[in-house]
């Protein structure tokens, strides 16, 4: 099995510094594709309720804990109380067991408050919409009141550690100033062309560790654009010309030096792929090093330009917790 390198957090915890994204994966890929991760050495998995396919990893773990191969506590399972709908305090509880039922597990090692902001939907757990075709949101969201049921589920031995995803550094700070638990971890979009200097540096002083969504540049966000019939031209990070040039330096592929780029930071990657080559490399990039040259010149990619920004939403802009 592959090296795994870990980040320490800030309750004691560790977790595989890489870890295996499933977003826009069906069930059917996800089947083969986790056990696929599994196989390649895998120990952290990154799932949530909106991308349909927790039923799906539980089968594939339930498999694997039964073969005796692995053990509960090799692995690092992340899911995340969804925003639409879920995140309002009196079904945080309800809603992490109802993941927990479909991942056939008895606790994750962390949950995530998905978004900070909250969709009304409808009994089957779809968005409602205005007549226009926008979403309707939930204004009412309070952050504080939800962390406090986040910290009765650490409480409750139903997850580790307790973190959130997409906050922004004021809303970080309001749980900071209003909590017993401290999040253990921020999940943002993070690649060379989104680097958000100041929210990293608030986390780094904070001890909270900060795990990069989308660091490939998440090609499946331009399928939902189109199905929402939005027109957004998306950067292709694969195709960069810095990026080509040090992966020939290096001999290694462009994802491989988008990834090390971030791990070198100290900085958590969940890459998603569900082609076995592509998994294989995504996980193994600590046989080779970024010169501080390179690092640099990686660095002054910065554009300020958010791939994930919630525009196959239209609407959510109008909560007043939005976060972009
Ligand atoms: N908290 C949040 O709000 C949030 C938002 C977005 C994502 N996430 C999490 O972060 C994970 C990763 O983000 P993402 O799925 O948006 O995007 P990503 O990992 O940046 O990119 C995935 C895309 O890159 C391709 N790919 C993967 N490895 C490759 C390689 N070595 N060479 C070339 N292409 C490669 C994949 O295609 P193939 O599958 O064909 O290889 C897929 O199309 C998600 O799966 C999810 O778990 C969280």
């Amino acid at each position: 099995m592959s090296e795994q390198k870990y980040l320490n957090l800030n309750n004691g915890l560790r977790m595989p510094i890489i870890g295996y994204g499933t977003w826009m994966a069906s069930e059917e890929e996800i089947n083969t594709a986790v056990n696929e991760a599994l196989k390649v050495g895998y120990r952290h998995i990154d799932t949530a309720p909106v991308y349909l396919n927790e039923k799906a990893i539980g089968n594939v773990l339930t498999k694997w804990f039964s073969s005796g191969k692995i053990k509960r506590s090799d692995l690092f399972i992340t899911t995340k109380l969804p925003s639409p709908g879920a995140d309002r305090p009196d079904l945080v509880e309800l809603t992490l067991r109802k993941s927990l039922a479909d991942l056939q597990l008895d606790y994750v090692d962390l949950y995530l408050i998905h978004t900070p902001i909250t969709v009304v939907v409808d009994e089957k757990g779809a968005f409602k919409h205005h007549e226009d075709g926008t979403v309707i949101v939930d204004p009412s969201t309070d952050l504080v009141a939800i962390w406090k049921e986040m910290e009765g589920l650490v409480a409750k031995g139903l997850t580790k550690s307790i973190g959130i995803s997409n906050f922004t550094i004021k809303q970080i700070d309001r749980i900071l100033q209003n909590c017993t638990i401290k999040p253990a971890v921020l999940q943002i979009e993070y690649h060379i062309y989104l680097q958000q200097p100041e929210l990293i540096e608030f986390c780094k002083s904070a001890n909270i560790a900060v795990t990069a969504y989308s660091p490939l540049g998440s090609k499946g966000v331009g399928t939902l654009n189109k199905r929402a019939g939005v027109e957004r031209e998306l950067p292709d990070l694969l195709d960069v010309p810095v990026v080509k040039e040090i992966a020939q330096n290096h001999s290694k592929s462009e994802a491989q030096v988008l990834l090390r780029w971030i791990v070198q930071k100290g900085i958590s990657v969940i890459p998603k792929s569900t082609n076995p080559k592509r998994m294989y490399e995504n996980k193994n990039i600590f046989d080779f090093k970024l010169r501080a040259e390179e690092m640099e010149q990686l660095n002054s990619l910065d554009a300020n330009i958010r791939v994930v920004n919630f525009s196959f939403f239209p609407g959510v802009e109008k909560h007043p917790e939005f976060p972009f």
